[in-house]
Parts: C-alpha cells; structure tokens; sequence
C-alpha cells in the first residue's frame, strides 16, 4: 500500500520493548512520531536512538510520543538498548517494535527492495492524534537523520492547527509567519491583530501568533 500524507496511518498490533500494543490505541490523544531502523546492533541507529532519547522531553513538552521499529525479536532490543545507554549516555524510554514478521514494515512501505531487500530504510512518520500522517520522510541507510528538523516540522504543523498560519523557509519558532493566501484581508484582520507586512498579495507575513 502507497501511503500519502493525510491517510490515516495503519493500525497494527505489535510486541515492543515494553510489552505489546495496538497502535492507535497507544497513540491516545497523542501526537506520534514513528521511526524505522534497518536492524539492532547497527552504527548509525544507536547513534540516533540515543539523540532520540536525549531530546525525549522536547518531544513530550509537545505532546508527541515515541515508538522505534526494528525488524529483530524483543530479546534483541533488550540487549541492543542496554548497549545504548552505555555507549550513547541516555536511556531508552520509549518503546521499540519488534516487528520480525516485518508487518509493520510492509504497512508503512519501509522496504524498499531497489535499495535493499531485506532491511527497512530509515522513515520517519508523524502522526497527530486523529491519526492522520501529517509527515513522512525517508533516508536511505547510510545517513543518520536530523531529528532537530523533525521537532521543527511539529512546531510547524501545531502552529498550523492552532493558528492557521504556514512557516517560511527555515522557520524556527518565534520568527514571522505567513498568512495562508485561503485568508482574505477581511477574515486576516480579526485574526491577526498585531497586522501583518504584505510583501506580495500573496506573501504576508505576521509575527508568531503564540507569541514564542
Ligand atoms: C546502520 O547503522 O544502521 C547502517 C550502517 C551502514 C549500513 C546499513 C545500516
């Protein structure tokens, strides 16, 4: 199945790390950010699981929650987390799929056979809590991904939820933002009282509404 931005994201049933889940019903009312590692014990994705878990608290001052897919059986996380911690100095709070029968992979397209056949690539889905996929990016292997770009993108898109504002390039929180040109003059006047600069009619640019 081709999944595209705005599907609903697969609902599974999964053994992790922390005993077993239904996806949605992990997810709650939560944000999610699910990510895929080709395989335990590799260079690049303890690397990443560490970072991950180091800026576990930015995520949940988001209400975003964290869940890793492996393709390798629970005992192999276990042992592979334990070197984690160790080598990467930041424990692993958060659970990791153990998805051996690669069902997880083959819902979300993980594989990618041209690439390589047997080990997933590196994806990243965001998922908001109606469960809708709000991002997907993939890396191939080799590269280790930047999370910092994924936390700006969830900035971003609860920025857009909340205040119907896109993000220019580079947006970091506390810069301008754009009004989308769906608002008219009229309707941007009430919403955004502190004004905007119109270097276009199409691009018009408001300080951060939330006042970051
Ligand atoms: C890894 O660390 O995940 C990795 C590194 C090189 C090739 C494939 C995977």
């Amino acid at each position: 199945m081709t999944l595209r931005l705005g599907d609903t994201a697969p609902d599974f049933e999964a053994e992790t790390s922390q005993g077993r889940i239904r996806f949605h019903e992990w997810i709650g009312d939560s944000w999610c950010i699910l990510f895929s590692h080709p395989k335990d014990y590799t260079p690049v994705c303890t690397t990443e699981l560490g970072y991950m878990a180091r800026i576990k608290p930015e995520f949940d001052k988001r209400n975003v929650k964290i869940i890793g897919v492996s393709i390798d059986p629970v005992d192999s996380h276990r042992g592979w987390l334990a070197d984690i911690e160790e080598t990467q100095n930041a424990r692993v709070t958060y659970p990791i799929i153990a998805d051996a029968d690669r069902k997880v992979a083959d819902l979300y397209g993980m594989i990618h056979p041209a690439h390589d056949e047997v080990f997933t690539v590196r994806t990243v889905f965001v998922v908001d809590p109606k469960k809708k996929i709000r991002l997907m990016i993939t890396y191939p292997m080799t590269t280790g991904r930047n999370f910092d770009e994924i936390l700006r993108v969830i900035d971003s898109l609860q920025m857009f939820d909340k205040h119907t504002v896109a993000t220019p390039v580079n947006w970091r929180p506390g810069d301008d933002v754009i009004i989308p040109p769906s608002i008219t003059d009229e309707v941007a006047k009430g919403k955004f009282p502190k004004g905007w600069r119109a270097l276009r009619p199409y691009l018009r640019l408001t300080p951060d509404p939330s006042g970051s």
